[in-house]
């Protein structure tokens, strides 16, 4: 249909810039870094005619000035915000995408039967405040205004701290919450962060479902001591517990029933820190995930009651906290039969997929329809500096979006 992979290109690359210092993209939730990403997609929206609110709840939503916030919208999100080290195109793709959505619009004098939104999810990595999702999950109403004053990041900010800063007032009430009435449609377009579409050699991905996922944070509380004069049964050490944890987590879920359980132990603080410091204290995140409900209640079972018998036969504390839980989703057939009609009429073959990697997506699909779209990664690799996806690949994407989205928005009513 048109959408320019020039444009595309250009956008992607001007918001990679922004970004603080280190090796790939370094964009924390409400940093100066996001917020001039934020800015320069709301630039791009207002020179088509789009006004930005910001909800309380941090999240970014776009629609035209003279568009009824009160009727029911097609919309297309992703995020801005990336892991530490990430890439250039987790979440920015698809928010990019939005922008050549609006642009595509206007650029064919399509007249949609319902307004167009763009939203731009905060905190979806959970990179800052440790909660995969929480921006899309305070959207919906899963994650509530006090919640999210509670959730603080590495210098002890809280998520609303972090987002009045910005010193912009939230134009929507705190705890406004998105539903069915404001969204009748959502579309993700995402890159695949695996190999599955290289490895087919076909350009588009169309997401049936999306995992569910556990996240905790785990604290080993031993006893400091001198790592020469200690004899090894009187020792109390947390990062010993903590490696046996670890190795636990990989062979739990690489047994699951399901074979495609996984499990990730990403994040290790380690104190003192010392090499002849017996380890005092070791907190430690615990990434489960399966698109079997009942598949990950089993194994998380499994996890922390491994995770406590370690603790006992060490005689250390465990403390163990639930950071983020997000269902398994399957995507709306509605939506799905609308991306591959798109596909078809287009000539552009695609695959039907799951997702392993969690998206907004999934929060938003539990209060109205939401469907995803691929586009491949080179190499399958994402959360890295080393993350590629053609920038025709990502313009296929959204011709195929754009298609789907005007099945989508025509009214039956
Ligand atoms: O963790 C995830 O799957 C996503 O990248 N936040
Ligand atoms: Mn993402
Ligand atoms: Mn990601």
């Amino acid at each position: 249909m048109g959408a320019s992979a020039k444009r595309i290109r250009l956008g992607i690359e001007i918001i990679a810039g922004c970004s603080s210092s280190g090796p790939g993209t370094n964009r924390l939730t409400f940093t100066p870094e996001y917020w001039a990403a934020v800015d320069y997609v709301a630039d791009q929206m207002a020179a088509l005619g789009y006004e930005r609110k910001t909800t309380s709840h941090g999240n970014t939503r776009f629609r035209k000035r003279d568009a009824d916030w009160g009727e029911p919208a097609v919309a297309v999100g992703s995020h801005l915000d990336a892991v530490p080290h990430g890439g250039r195109f987790d979440g920015v793709a698809g928010v990019v995408a939005g922008v050549e959505i609006a642009r595509s619009l206007d650029d064919l004098g399509v007249r949609l039967g319902r307004p167009y939104e763009l939203i731009v999810f905060a905190e979806e990595e959970g990179a800052r405040f440790g909660s995969v999702l929480a921006g899309s999950k305070a959207l919906v109403g899963r994650l509530t205004y006090r919640e999210l004053a509670q959730m603080k990041d590495a210098n002890g900010t809280s998520y609303l701290e972090a987002l009045g800063e910005k010193g912009e007032h939230a134009s929507t009430a705190p705890g406004d919450v998105l539903g069915a009435r404001d969204v009748a449609s959502y579309f993700e377009l995402h890159i695949e962060q695996s190999l599955v579409l290289e490895a087919a050699h076909v350009p588009i991905g169309i997401v049936q479902a999306i995992v569910g996922l556990r996240q905790y944070r785990v604290t080993y509380s031993g006893v400091a001591d001198h790592a020469g004069a200690t004899p090894m049964g009187l020792r109390r050490d947390s990062l010993a517990a903590a490696a046996q944890a670890i190795a636990a987590v990989e062979g739990l879920a690489g047994d699951s029933a399901t074979g495609v359980t996984v499990g990730t132990v990403g994040m290790l603080v380690n104190e003192p820190n010392a090499a002849n410091v017996i380890p005092a204290r070791t907190v430690f995140s615990v990434d489960l995930r399966d698109t079997d409900a009942a598949t990950l209640d089993e194994i998380g079972e499994g996890v922390l009651e491994r995770i406590q018998r370690i603790a006992e036969e060490r005689r250390v504390d465990a403390r163990v906290t639930l950071t983020a839980e997000s269902a398994s989703v399957v995507l709306s057939s509605r939506l799905r039969d609308a991306l591959i009609r798109s596909a078809e009429r287009q000539g552009i073959d695609y695959l039907e997929m799951p997702s392993g990697a969690a998206h907004d997506a999934q929060e938003i699909a539990r209060v109205t329809d939401a469907a995803m779209i691929f586009v491949p990664s080179i190499g399958g690799r994402s959360h890295c500096p080393e993350e590629d996806t053609p920038y025709e690949a990502i313009a296929l994407g959204v011709d195929v979006l754009l298609g789907a989205i005007q099945t989508a928005s025509e009214r039956a009513d």
